[in-house]
Order: C-alpha cells, then sequence, then structure tokens
C-alpha cells in the first residue's frame, strides 16, 4: 500500500501549491492513505475547522498538527468529539504527548474502504520546545492499545536528534517516522533495519522566499532589532513537500521512501 505524507501546510501559498499539485501525485502514486501535517494552514499560525475542512476534502484521511495547533481557537470546539468518533474532528490530531484533557487526540486508528487498518500517532519533540511528556514513552504507551500494522508517526520536534532517536527506538514497530515543524526538507530518508521508513524532516508545503514560512523582511527585523512585530506568511517560491512510503498492508514494514518537493 502507498502512504502519502505532506509536510507543514503554511499559508495561503502553502495551501494553493498543495491544491494544484496533490491531486496528480496521489493519482500517480495509487495512494492509498494521505496525512497532512496542517498547523500552520491559517496564515502559518494554527487551523481553523474551515481549513481543516478543505485538506479533508482534498482527501487527507487525518490532518496532524504540533505545536501551533491551539493559534487559533474556533479549532478547540472542532476537535472535542468522543474518543470513538470517526468524524473529521476526531481525524484531525494535537500531539499526544500534551497534557491530559487538553481538545482533541493525539492518535487515530481507522479503516480504508479495502478494510485495510491503519493508525496514525502525532508526537512533539521536546529539545528546544515547550515542555510536554516523554514522547519516547507516550509512543510505547499508545503502540500497546494500537492492534493496526501500519502505523504512521509525525514527530513535530525542532532537534535532528530527537528525531532520529524516536525513530530507532520505533523501528519495526511502526511503518515510518516522519519529521515535521523545521519547515526544512532533511536528504536523509531511507528504510531503517526493522522496516520503518525515516526522514528527519519533510519540510514544509508553503513559500520557500522566506525565513521558514514568514515573510524574510519581518523575520529580518526581529533578528537586527530585537523588537517585537507581527509575523506574516510569505507568498513566494511555492513548494509542496511530502514524503511517499510504499508498505506491506499485511506487516506495516515499509519497502520504500521517497521524498517530494514539487512546486513553482
Ligand atoms: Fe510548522
Ligand atoms: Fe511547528
Amino acid at each position: 500500500m502507498n502512504i502519502l505524507f505532506v509536510g507543514d501546510v503554511f499559508g495561503s501559498a502553502g495551501r494553493h501549491i498543495v491544491r494544484e499539485h496533490l491531486p496528480h501525485v496521489v493519482e500517480t502514486n495509487e495512494v492509498d492513505l494521505l496525512v497532512i501535517n496542517g498547523e500552520n494552514a491559517a496564515g502559518g499560525f494554527g487551523i481553523t475547522p474551515s481549513l481543516a475542512e478543505e485538506l479533508f476534502d482534498l482527501g487527507a484521511h487525518v490532518i496532524t498538527t504540533g505545536n501551533h495547533v491551539w493559534d487559533k481557537k474556533e479549532i478547540f470546539e472542532y476537535m472535542g468529539v468522543p474518543a470513538d468518533s470517526h468524524g473529521r474532528g476526531r481525524r484531525i490530531l494535537r500531539p499526544a504527548n500534551y497534557a491530559v484533557n487538553t481538545p482533541g487526540f493525539g492518535f487515530y486508528q481507522g479503516e480504508l474502504p479495502t478494510g485495510q487498518a491503519y493508525a496514525v500517532i502525532n508526537m512533539q519533540g521536546r529539545v528546544f520546545m515547550s515542555s510536554c511528556d516523554d514522547p519516547f514513552r507516550k509512543a510505547d504507551e499508545l503502540l500497546s492499545k494500537i492492534t493496526a500494522k501500519v502505523v504512521l508517526v509525525d514527530i513535530h520536534a525542532e532537534a535532528s536528534s530527537e528525531k532520529a532517536a524516536l525513530a530507532w527506538y520505533l523501528d519495526g514497530r511502526v511503518t515510518a517516522v516522519l519529521g515535521t515543524h523545521t519547515h526544512v526538507p532533511t536528504a536523509d530518508q531511507r528504510i531503517l533495519h526493522n522496516g520503518t521508513a525515516y526522514q528527519t524532516d519533510v519540510g514544509m508545503s508553503g513559500p520557500y522566499d522566506s525565513v521558514i514560512g514568514v515573510e524574510t523582511e519581518l523575520v529580518l527585523a526581529k533578528f537586527l532589532t530585537g523588537m517585537p512585530g507581527k509575523f506574516e506568511a510569505a507568498k513566494g517560491n511555492a513548494k509542496m513537500c511530502a514524503a511517499l512510503i510504499e508498505c506491506d498492508g499485511g506487516t506495516g514494514r515499509a519497502t520504500r521512501i521517497q521524498r517530494i518537493m514539487l512546486g513553482e
């Protein structure tokens, strides 16, 4: 089976480029499972219910997020659905290792129309990020409950070392460990020894004439003066970044991972 994971969709430039390229990538690669990180869909900061709907309309089975998940308050209620629901509000995730009783869920298990079971886990790193629970032990806990063989993990983290460590920790237990959050794609996609596909960062789907998505001038002013200022999403040189994973639906073992970058 084929899984496509699309990196952080950033602002309107990201949404446009994904809308333009996703349909043909899904069709030509016969994608069965589509997962999109949408944490920056709303102008770079968070995601609204209507933008989540837009990503679901494009065919996403699951939307993952990260540290920006709560930037738009409207999403709290959208994600406040019962655990056993399979509706869209249940299929947008926040990191699993957030405080208990925060809205939403950090993993989803479901079935494709073919009957193929799958699970998606969203996790956040702790190095150079705001505090959250241990992603390693949290992954152990979730995997003890998940029965699907095909499991995709979005590790939303700053440090490459933490992402690589989690990938080796989960090697052979999940289908793929894919990094998000830095917005810079890394060229290290590979299959680890026990069959887990890994890429340190899939890269953002957004404007690359920018500083990780934000207007260059605004970020430069901040670095040069230290003064507060409003960050706005950039527009130019949009790319869609994604990872395409081929795996055995029966065992969940990955057999191939390909890096994708398409754009203007
Ligand atoms: Fe992001
Ligand atoms: Fe992030």
